[in-house]
């Protein structure tokens, strides 16, 4: 028989059905009357199926009453309206088929709370605990609602590659790919590394955006995105950063910073009203045991505009706070966690979207603004959104389409305009207006669930010194 979800028999299933289900023990106990109640999880839901053996079935001695959580059990039965609080039906059991054993005394998942730095240490197990189970669950549905919002505005999803040659970010923070023998490494006359002999016959590298790429089908398509892994060797042990996480990027062809703004926000939206639709079950567990206030704050943020303000107005409401920075601030330099957590939390108690930040903290393919009153230096038409607790949680901007502007900012940043010649001809020929964003999915899951460390959010997480799994 065809094995039924649990997911779907908790919610409508009908006392009198014949089902199958499969899944593995949380607690079982033999009852004094000659049955076992067992309640068993298939990971389709949060919840459990109340499985009644009956003490004549023919393994009853031999298996059932010895089953321990974790065990794997088939069980095949008639649905009966339960008379047990917080079930409708349970599955009176035909067959309880154990298809394999787990000790309880090594098991490292008790039926009792462990620390989630504990679970990481057990990351093949751990989705089999409640939070897990709904992390994964609630990653899911976000990563659905991401296809759905762009599918149905038509925006085309490219495959952008995870073999690069280039920097897209010029930060630095790269995993070299190489065939290389590392003890025999080839040199050149200079006695530089020949990377001639290497695999691609040249320095290549795991990306950490897909956006250049993403922008040169934009330059064809109109509107695409990407949705992928990235990586980058950043030395961040914070419970913000992984060396690998995943990053959604839209990139629109004739779209300026405001629009691109737009699409921010209402892309963001769209995720959090649809966990809330569609993950009730998890999303009130979260509630309950991670952070009480995840639901209304998703709920007013899904109904609430962004706030949008300047990098140089952020700066003056950070100056006037009479706050004590661990990092000072002042106009030119980055804004850190401090400051952002202040913007969404105190100041605005929402989403902040700033904009036009100093040219020198931004990246080299960021438009150029004209210059304006009262902004002490260059500027160029970055945004960042921030939220509640997570801080920045989308990076992007418009891009500079204008060849002699774009080519004088490679130089300036001390890179080569031949190593971008591919991208360098998108503003040769045809060149357009457009802007892109990438939102952090990890970041999300994040702020969607009240998961505090970011390592709890991807299901094996890489980090500095941290790959096992
Ligand atoms: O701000 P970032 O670096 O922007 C880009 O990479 C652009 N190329 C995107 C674009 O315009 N197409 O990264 C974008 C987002 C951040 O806002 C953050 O949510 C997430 O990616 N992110 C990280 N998430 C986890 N761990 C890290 N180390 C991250 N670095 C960035
Ligand atoms: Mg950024």
């Amino acid at each position: 028989m065809e094995r039924s979800l649990i997911k779907e028999v908790l919610a409508g299933g009908k006392v009198g059905a014949k089902i199958t289900v499969g899944g593995w023990v949380r607690t079982a106990r033999p009852s004094k009357g000659g049955f076992a109640f067992i309640a068993l999880n298939d990971g389709s839901c949060m919840g459990t199926l109340q499985i009644v053996a009956d003490g004549k079935l023919a393994n009853y001695e031999s298996q059932i009453v010895r089953l321990t959580a974790g065990c794997s059990v088939v069980a095949e039965g008639e649905l009966k309206a339960s008379p047990a609080k917080g079930q409708t039906v349970e599955l009176h059991a035909d067959s309880v088929v154990l298809l394999g054993e787990c000790d309880a005394e090594k098991y490292p998942i008790q039926p009792k709370q462990h620390s989630f730095e504990f679970l990481r240490t057990v990351a093949h197990l751990r989705p089999r605990t409640n939070t897990f189970g709904a992390v994964a669950r609630v990653r899911n549905a976000i990563s659905m609602a991401i296809h759905e919002f762009f599918q149905q505005r038509g925006f085309v999803y490219v495959h952008t590659p995870i073999v690069t040659a280039s920097d897209c970010e010029g930060a630095g923070q790269l995993f070299r790919v190489t065939t290389l023998e590392l003890d025999k490494l080839p040199r050149t006359s200079e006695g530089k590394i020949d990377f001639d002999q290497d695999f691609f016959a040249r320095a290549a590298f795991l990306t950490v955006s897909g956006q250049l790429e993403g922008e040169t089908y934009a330059c064809a398509m109109g509107n695409i995105y990407t949705f992928g892994p990235t990586f980058r060797a950043e030395n961040s042990n914070t419970p913000r950063h992984l060396s690998e996480f995943w990053m959604v990027e839209p990139e629109m062809a004739f779209c300026d910073l405001a629009g691109d703004a737009d699409l921010a926000e209402a892309f963001l939206k769209h995720i959090f009203r649809t966990v809330l639709e569609k993950c009730k079950e998890d999303m009130a567990f979260f509630n309950e045991r991670i952070d009480k206030t995840i639901i209304a704050t998703l709920e007013h943020v899904a109904t609430s505009d962004f706030v949008r303000l300047t990098y140089t107005d952020a700066v003056g409401i950070l100056k006037k706070s009479g706050r004590q920075w661990t990092f000072p601030v002042e106009w030119g330099s980055d804004l850190q966690t401090e400051h952002e957590r202040f913007l969404t939390e105190e100041t605005f108690k929402k989403p902040v979207i700033i904009t036009n930040y100093p040219a020198a903290i931004k990246s080299f393919y960021m438009r150029q603004d004209d210059p304006a009153d009262g902004v002490p230096g260059p500027t160029v038409s970055a945004m960042d959104v921030l939220v509640p607790k997570i801080g920045e949680i989308i990076g992007g901007s418009q891009r500079e389409e204008r060849l002699d502007r774009i080519e004088q900012k490679i130089r300036g940043m001390n890179m080569r305009p031949e190593d971008y010649w591919w991208y360098l001809d998108l503003r040769r020929y045809g060149t357009v207006p457009h802007a892109g964003f990438g939102l952090g999915l990890e970041r999300t899951v994040q702020f969607v669930t009240g998961m505090a460390n970011i390592r709890d959010v991807i299901p094996f997480p890489r980090a500095p010194r941290s790959a096992e799994f």
